[in-house]
């Protein structure tokens, strides 16, 4: 059983609602993002649903490097080891290519890619440590292929930490060291908030209720909730790219 787990972008959305889900199964929980204010609360709320478990929480901007490793060490320090890291923490900001928006596509693609491989160096330096560890990218289902509109940097940067995890996965398949990519289809939270087309949109509960199943199960891939994106999946990889535009 994976008892210590790590989650960056802890203080809303699928982030928050994952620490809920541990903290019912009685996992001890090392929650980061900016903002403290939320995590304080929600560390209060983890501890009333379950005072058994172990809740930490660290200020965490991912797009500042260092400030990734330090927290992740010092977390791993307060515990004494991880047994799983969640890169979750993620924006959605964005606007089509060539239409001088630049600043937000580049933010997305810094906090979404090269925070995450932050993430990931910072994790990695402590499973391949400890030779044990479950390391968690939360990609999503635009990751399935280029899309238009707003999302096209976004669901670049989730093909590419998707392609990431992939890659680390390659690289330890022969070690006791396993990584996930979760694929989330459309689940209530800030980032959807004004997105108008929300097709197959489950409430942020059910939503991660059925994150925290999957990535219990440590597959290699899963899209979730499983139905319908699982078959949403195949089509969107195989089908002519105006039909797969529609569904954004
Ligand atoms: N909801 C969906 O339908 C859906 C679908 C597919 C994939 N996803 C992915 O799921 C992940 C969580 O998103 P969400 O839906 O829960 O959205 P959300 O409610 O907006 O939460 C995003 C989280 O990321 C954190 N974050 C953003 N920028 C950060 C930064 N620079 N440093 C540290 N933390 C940062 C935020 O915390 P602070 O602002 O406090 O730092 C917040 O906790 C994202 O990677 C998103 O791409 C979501």
């Amino acid at each position: 059983m994976r008892k210590i787990i790590l989650i960056t972008g802890a203080s809303s959305g699928l982030g928050a609602g994952m620490a809920r889900e541990f903290a019912a199964k009685g996992r001890d929980l090392a929650l980061c993002a900016r903002r403290t204010e939320r995590l304080e609360e929600l560390q209060r709320e983890l501890l009333a649903l379950n005072p058994s478990i172990r809740v930490a929480i660290r200020a965490l901007d991912v797009n500042n490097y260092e400030q990734v490793f330090t927290v992740f060490r010092a977390f791993a320090e307060e515990f004494g080891g991880l047994d799983r890291v969640i890169v979750n923490a993620g924006i959605g900001k964005g606007k089509p290519v060539g239409t001088g928006y630049f600043w937000a596509n580049r933010q997305t693609a810094e906090t979404n890619f090269v925070a995450a491989l932050a993430q990931c160096e910072a994790a990695l330096e402590i499973f391949r440590r400890q030779q044990r560890g479950h390391l968690v990218m939360i990609s999503s289902m635009s990751a399935m292929r280029g899309m238009p509109g707003n999302i096209t940097t976004y669901a670049a940067t989730k093909a590419g930490a998707a392609a990431l995890a992939e890659g680390i996965r390659a690289d330890l398949l022969r070690s006791p060291i396993r990584v996930s990519t979760i694929y989330p289809g459309y689940i209530r939270s800030e980032i959807n908030e004004k997105v108008k087309n929300t097709p197959f949109i489950v409430d942020t509960a059910t939503g991660c209720r059925a994150l925290a199943a999957a990535i219990e199960k440590e597959k290699a891939e899963a899209c979730v909730p499983a139905w319908p994106w699982t078959l949403l999946g195949l089509a969107m990889r195989n089908f002519p790219l105006k039909l797969v535009a529609r569904l954004n």
